[in-house]
């Protein structure tokens, strides 16, 4: 791909429309950082840098396919802003986010000679992410962080809030650190080369924050999921915005996951035990939009819920391309077999955040095995009035 025309096509894309530029403050004390979001931002990258975030060097870490779209312009970008830039990649996906990868980057990392004082810019997706940040925070224990996302789940989840880990042949995430970046740049137009399928990935996350918390959200989303699965500028602006806002104002009243930072588990326990009993061969968007679905139909079966909020999720779902149905090859024993080993389930009863209606939730472990188990039968069949 000729990368010189990607810039130009971001920056066409940017154009005029640079007043939907937002910015979210992480109040975290002395962690606080700000989240920029809009089209564009990549082209002041190195201004923005050298005033808010000075480095005497920065290492771009990204992965094989952000490299061939991005590497090169935003290398030259910044070379010709006078900022002093290299770049590691490593290769593109889930398998690589391990120890091996990150022992490897640290190794390149002193061969280039970086040192405490060098800045990490990690460009990528949720992978990059969480091995750069990881390696942010252990790196000669401990060098500045700055998250450029570059998914549209990166850019309203895994950016903001800190984690950072690796996998291990046992599980997803279980080596990590809390670890603030010094700014998030989030530039919506990058998002125009992701494929659909990893649009969708992180639509299900910002249905979620509409669901946890703010109604509003939701509304917006009925009302422009044309636009938004187009990608129009402004509404994935907005989008963005809010759900960092939302994140924001969770994790910064919650910086290392008590009870608080549960909620932002609307729909996970279940979409983990999904993933797991598939295989991972389900995308975790799309897990998570089953496991909404099942909550919401215990929600509904044990009261809390109006039933015509459920019927309004799995319509917003329908629009998004978003599954509602759990595949009749995974049995419900086995989805609750998994719930129980879920590494968050506080002495073997697993936690669960249902909802009261869009914008409210509540946490319980009061679930039983038949009461999951009828919304798991009722989720292979059930289908929204339209
Ligand atoms: N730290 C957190 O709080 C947190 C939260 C949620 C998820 N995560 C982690 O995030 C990871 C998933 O993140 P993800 O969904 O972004 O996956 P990913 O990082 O694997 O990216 C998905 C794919 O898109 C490609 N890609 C990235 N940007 C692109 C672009 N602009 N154009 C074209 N292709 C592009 C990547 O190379 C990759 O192939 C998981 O490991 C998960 O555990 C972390």
């Amino acid at each position: 791909m000729d990368t010189d025309n990607d810039l130009a096509s971001y920056s066409e894309y940017s154009e005029d429309i640079q007043h939907v530029w937002h910015t979210v403050t992480v109040p975290l004390g002395a962690n606080t950082y700000d989240i920029l979001i809009g089209p564009g931002l990549l082209t002041e990258l190195g201004e923005d840098l050298k005033s808010n975030l000075p480095a005497p060097r920065y290492i771009i870490i990204t992965d094989s396919n952000v490299e061939d779209y991005l590497g090169a312009d935003l290398i030259k970008l910044l070379g010709q802003g006078g900022v002093r830039v290299e770049l590691l990649s490593f290769a593109a996906g889930e398998e690589s986010k391990n120890m091996d990868t990150v022992v490897d980057l640290a190794r390149r990392m002193i061969d280039l000679g970086a040192d405490r004082q060098t800045a990490i810019l990690a460009l990528g997706g949720g992978v990059v992410g969480d091995v750069a940040g990881f390696l942010a925070s252990i790196y000669m224990r401990g060098v500045p962080l700055v998250q450029i996302p570059t998914t549209l789940l990166a850019q309203v989840d895994s950016s903001v809030g800190g984690k950072t880990g690796v996998d291990l042949p046992e599980g997803k995430n279980l080596l990590g650190t809390f670890y603030q970046p010094g700014r998030v740049y989030a530039d919506i137009g990058v998002l125009t080369t992701l494929p659909k399928a990893e649009i969708r990935n992180g639509l299900a996350e910002v249905v979620k924050y509409g669901m946890i918390q703010s109604p509003e959200l939701f509304d917006f989303l009925e009302e422009k999921w044309w636009d938004i699965i187009n990608l129009e500028p402004h509404v994935t602006a907005h989008i963005v915005f809010s759900s960092c806002s939302i994140k924001a104002d969770v994790v910064s009243a919650d910086e290392r996951e008590g009870d608080l930072r549960r909620i932002l588990n609307f729909g996970h326990t279940v979409g983990h035990a999904v993933e797991a009993a598939a295989h991972y061969q389900i995308p975790h968007g799309e897990a998570v939009s089953m496991g909404m679905v099942v909550v919401s139909r215990i929600s509904v079966a044990k009261g809390l819920m109006p039933e015509g909020d459920l019927e309004r999720l799995c319509r917003l779902l329908d629009r998004l391309n978003l599954p509602k149905e759990i595949p009749a090859n995974l049995s419900a024993e086995e989805l609750m077999d998994l719930l129980q080993h879920d590494k968050k389930a506080k002495s073997g009863r697993p936690h669960f955040v249902l909802s009261r209606g869009i914008g409210q939730i509540l946490i319980t472990d009061d679930v039983s095995r038949e009461e999951l188990a009828v919304a798991i039968e009722a989720s292979r069949e059930f289908r929204a009035k339209s």
